[in-house]
């Protein structure tokens, strides 16, 4: 391996592992819901249009800092700064940025817990075990905390392995398991009753739902949250691509698949609300719209697979290993933020490093799970809401303002010696200065107001 610290073997495992930490909850169970309560393929086009046109710019900030450093986010931004003063200040946003990431992957950990209890809850009725299955369900603190210490586990387990050895090769056999799951699910969900109706609601375009400039902003957050900005994930992931990787080809390939997830994600959810909504199972809340969040996921879904008989058992099997295996890819996206800076910075062993940081983020679950109710809404707020656009502005601004540009189109060279001739390099530093910040203080302002 040319660099001790690590790095990505391949531009497939680089993608594999960039795409398997944006790919993750979100996509499955908040995209495909919003387009389909805001405009159908309208929202899909707005948001297409916003995740290349925004949130690509903003990830391209992080991948080019943190490949520029090869290391970790504290290190990086001080690296680029131009003084005392500044380096300081890029010291507490890489700081902020490693808290900030810790309690996502507090709240994170809680929810794939779940589902993988799901998963094992198929499991137990497959065999018979019905008491078990029922338990398995059940909101139960032993439950919850037994099954996210499992998840935190297994992120931990990944993550001691190292970059190349741990991150890259789990997601180069996960990602593709992924896939494959997602296009069986679509296939076998086009074949129900009801489907077709469900497909109509995502596909057909509502152009006046879509340019309500609320729902501009909504699709925008979307985007944005989707490709796990702002907390300085894609700055390590960036830090491990080596010298000649194109990076401006590679942001591109993390923003495509993300978004052919997310786009794939509704042709399975959807559909299957409609199918459900055929067998009986209200799909609708209180006002009107179609339910989404955890009560899609662990209310309606299994409604409705409930009503399909053995087919059900297996298709929920295959839906949580799906949730299951995108959670993963990008928990350990998040373990990895803190445990480099303190390998790095604080000289520990990644063993060492990893076990401490897990274990600690545990702790911090089992203390939201104690107070489920006055601390799991407000860390996913304070996390999501504000943290992450704040953060994700901060780099935007450390790479639009305070890094030289002749540094940036040194480090964009290295990988291709004829960046300066390209649209990239035509468009991007200034886009990164002026355009983006804007946007993000706009969501911001509009999150605030909200
Ligand atoms: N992008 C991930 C998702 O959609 C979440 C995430 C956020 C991952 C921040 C890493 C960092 O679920």
């Amino acid at each position: 391996m040319a660099s001790p610290r690590g790095e990505f073997s391949s531009r497939f495992g680089f993608v594999m592992a960039a795409a398997g930490s944006a790919v993750g909850l979100g996509n499955i169970w908040g995209f495909p819901t919003q387009a389909a309560s805001n405009g159908g393929a309208a929202f899909l086009l707005v948001y297409l249009l916003l995740a290349f046109l925004l949130a690509y710019p903003a990830l391209m900030a992080e991948l080019i800092i943190g490949r520029h450093a090869h290391a970790n986010g504290v290190t990086a931004l001080r690296s680029i700064s131009r003084g005392p003063q500044t380096a300081n200040v890029g010291s507490l946003i890489g700081l902020a940025g490693i808290f900030t990431v810790s309690m996502i992957l507090s709240f994170y950990g809680i929810v794939a817990g779940w589902m993988i209890a799901h998963f094992c809850s198929s499991l137990a009725s497959i065999v018979g075990l019905d008491p078990l299955a029922t338990w398995l369900v059940d909101f139960s603190f032993i439950r919850n905390v037994g099954f996210m210490g499992l998840f935190m586990f297994l992120t931990a387990a990944i993550i001691a392995e190292g970059v190349h050895d741990g991150i890259e090769r789990w997601s180069s056999r996960l990602m593709p398991i992924l896939i494959v799951t997602l296009f069986l699910l679509v296939g076998y969900v086009m074949t129900l009753d009801g489907a077709m109706a469900g497909l109509k609601v995502y596909l057909l375009p509502d152009f006046g739902a879509a340019v309500k400039p609320q729902l501009i902003v909504s699709a925008l957050g979307a985007a944005f949250f989707s490709l796990s900005l702002g907390a300085g994930t894609m700055l390590i992931y960036g830090s491990y691509i080596p010298d000649e990787g194109k990076l401006p080809a590679l942001g591109g390939w993390v923003t495509g698949v993300d978004i052919m997830i997310a786009v794939t994600a509704g042709f399975v959810v959807i559909p299957a609300m409609y199918v459900a909504l055929n067998n009986g199972v209200e799909i609708f809340g209180a006002d009107g719209s179609l339910i989404s969040g955890d009560t899609l996921i662990f209310t309606v879904l299994p409604a409705l697979f409930d009503t399909m008989g053995t087919a059900g058992v297996v298709v929920s099997l295959l839906f949580f290993a799906l949730m299951t295996i995108a959670a993963l890819t990008s928990s350990i996206s998040m373990l990895e933020v803190p445990v480099s800076y303190t390998i790095e910075n604080h000289s520990y062993s990644r063993r060492r490093a990893v076990y401490l940081i897990g274990f600690s983020i545990a702790l911090v679950s089992t203390l939201i799970l104690f107070n489920f109710d006055a601390l799991f809404g407000l860390v996913i707020a304070a996390t999501t809401r504000y943290a992450q656009p704040l953060l994700g502005l901060m780099y935007c601004l450390f790479c639009g303002w305070v890094w030289h540009r002749n540094g940036i189109l040194e480090e964009l060279r290295k990988g291709q010696p004829d960046i300066e001739q390209g649209l990239f390099w035509a468009v991007w530093p200034w886009y990164i200065r002026y355009v983006v910040p804007a946007i993000i203080l706009l969501i911001f302002a509009n999150s605030l107001l909200n």
